[in-house]
């Protein structure tokens, strides 16, 4: 049974989806995990791909999404295949569908270890368990929290609860409005991290490692990372935005919506970053310590200011908000897709999909006590999700997403649904077409060491014979000279 794609809940207006998308877009990929990443892979040469790759690649693939989400008014395996169909494309394409859709379950496998640290750091707070103002104390308090299966797997089951609870109950709308607090909220909560940080004489050092940038600097391993994590961060090929673009009026801006949600996320991930370097410096800790790199620094600051346990609690709060907005959105895919395929209520496939997402997640938890030593090829199985995903999954979900928009689909089909001026249109087709395709291949060519590609002196040639090639690529396209030229 396939739902009439015509009689598909909306938003509620403009706002809605641009709370819902903000809320997926914004969470623990921009506190928890782009500090500790940049701190892995050097910092300002990370943090500098990881800007082009939102610009060149994110913002395009996020436009796409949308506009596949709003056409085909399904589920990413519905509405690519309804897309490519209308072209005459192959149904085959319907395979980014369910790449996106296992993407968004593999992702929420992690991401709810990761929201069940929030829940107990904020536990801790409140019930003062964070006593201790070294270095030490963070790292034993980190540790502790972790090496008891029970304790890690009551918080993760809580937030794989509370997620299929939502969902199940399709309240979403209510936990989405709560972006409007939750983000202001938030950045006046980094802010004042900022500020404390502007005092704790590791600014500077925090100043120079983020933005310092210096090219040369960064591996191949390390630029496929800031490829991930782009993808991450915008909630990419992970099935929540096209699905949350299928409940989008016909009458909003995907261009505007797309750029708000992308400067908001930016900007929030920049201030994490500003927040909570000062304290790591300050404090002469590592920067590459890895995934409890927040978890071990900033309670550090919240023992040492004014008022800082009321900070850290508010601070908790905010995000574990922020996870759960973006934990929703990664099940509602799957959920959109059982409901309309298998003809189940929502609270069915909410509940069940949230049953297989338990076990999955549990044994990610396991990574840290029981499995420690369950590795395979150097990588325990929380990684292993995380590495797949950001890694492989993403970016060739997004390559295939725009090699469908920007060369097979007919010109008129997202022509209609962007509703942009010929101009914009041709840039944005352009930016498909060429430089978000190209972008994602030169990584993988380089990560994959087909070809050693070298970002130290030659990289803005490399970027400026990317961009000739596309312009005669452009040239003798005649699709894009009738888009340019309102030729029929
Ligand atoms: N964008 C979210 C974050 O930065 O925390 C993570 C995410 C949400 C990834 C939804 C993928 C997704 F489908």
């Amino acid at each position: 049974m396939t739902a009439n794609p015509q009689s598909r809940t909306q938003w509620l207006g403009r706002w809605g989806f641009v709370l819902a998308a903000t809320g997926s877009a914004v969470g623990l990929g921009n506190i928890w995990k782009f500090p500790y990443m940049t701190g892995e892979h050097g910092g300002a040469a990370f943090v500098l791909v990881y800007l082009a790759c939102i610009l060149a690649v994110g913002v395009p693939v996020m436009m796409t999404e949308i506009a596949f989400g709003r056409r085909g008014r399904g589920s990413p395996i519905d509405a690519v295949r309804r897309v490519a169909a209308e072209s005459g494309g192959s149904s085959l394409w319907s395979l980014l569908g369910w790449m996106a859709m296992l993407c968004g379950f593999m992702i929420l496998s992690f991401y709810v270890v990761v929201a069940g640290w929030s829940f107990a750091y904020l536990w801790k707070l409140l019930s003062g368990g964070l006593a201790g103002g070294s270095v030490d104390d963070m790292v034993a308090i980190f540790a502790a929290n972790n090496e008891n299966p029970w304790n890690l797997g009551f918080w993760s089951t809580l937030v794989t609860l509370a997620t299929m609870a939502i969902v199940g109950k399709g309240v979403q709308a209510g936990i989405e409005r709560s972006v409007s607090w939750m983000m202001p909220g938030l950045v006046v909560m980094l802010g004042v991290l900022i500020v404390y940080g502007l005092f704790s004489g590791g600014f500077g050092e925090a100043l120079r490692f983020l933005f310092a940038f210096d090219a040369g600097s960064l591996s191949s391993d390390g630029m496929l990372a800031a490829l991930g994590h782009a993808f991450f961060t915008l909630s990419l090929a992970s099935g929540a935005i096209l699905t949350y673009g299928s409940y989008l009026p016909a009458r909003a801006s995907i261009a505007r919506t797309t750029l708000t949600v992308a400067v908001a996320d930016t900007l929030v991930a920049l201030m994490a970053g500003l927040a909570i370097f000062p304290v790591i410096f300050a404090n002469g800790m590592d920067p590459g310590e890895g995934p409890g790199l927040i978890f071990m620094s900033l309670p550090l600051a919240f023992q040492a200011m004014p008022l800082g346990t009321l900070f850290g609690i508010l601070f908790f709060v905010m995000l574990s908000m922020a996870a759960l907005t973006s934990s929703i959105s990664m099940v509602e895919a799957t959920v959109s897709w059982l409901t309309d395929n298998r003809g189940i209520s929502r609270r069915t496939a909410a509940w069940g999909t949230g049953s297989v997402l338990w076990l999955v997640s549990t044994l990610a938890m396991l990574s840290f006590n029981l499995g420690a030593d369950w590795t395979l090829a150097g990588r325990h199985f929380f990684d292993w999700l995380d590495y797949l995903t950001s890694r492989w999954m993403m970016p060739l979900g997004g390559l295939g997403m725009v090699l469908l928009a920007g060369f097979v689909l007919k010109s008129e089909s997202l022509r209609d649904e962007l509703g942009l001026s010929p101009r914009w249109h041709a840039l944005w087709l352009f930016m498909a077409r060429y430089v978000s395709p190209l972008g994602i291949l030169v990584i993988f060519v380089d990560a994959l060491g087909i070809a050693r590609v070298e970002f130290g002196v030659h990289w803005p040639w490399l970027l400026a014979a990317l961009v000739a090639i596309a312009l005669v690529g452009e040239l003798v396209s005649p699709r894009l000279r009738r888009v340019l030229y309102n030729e029929s």
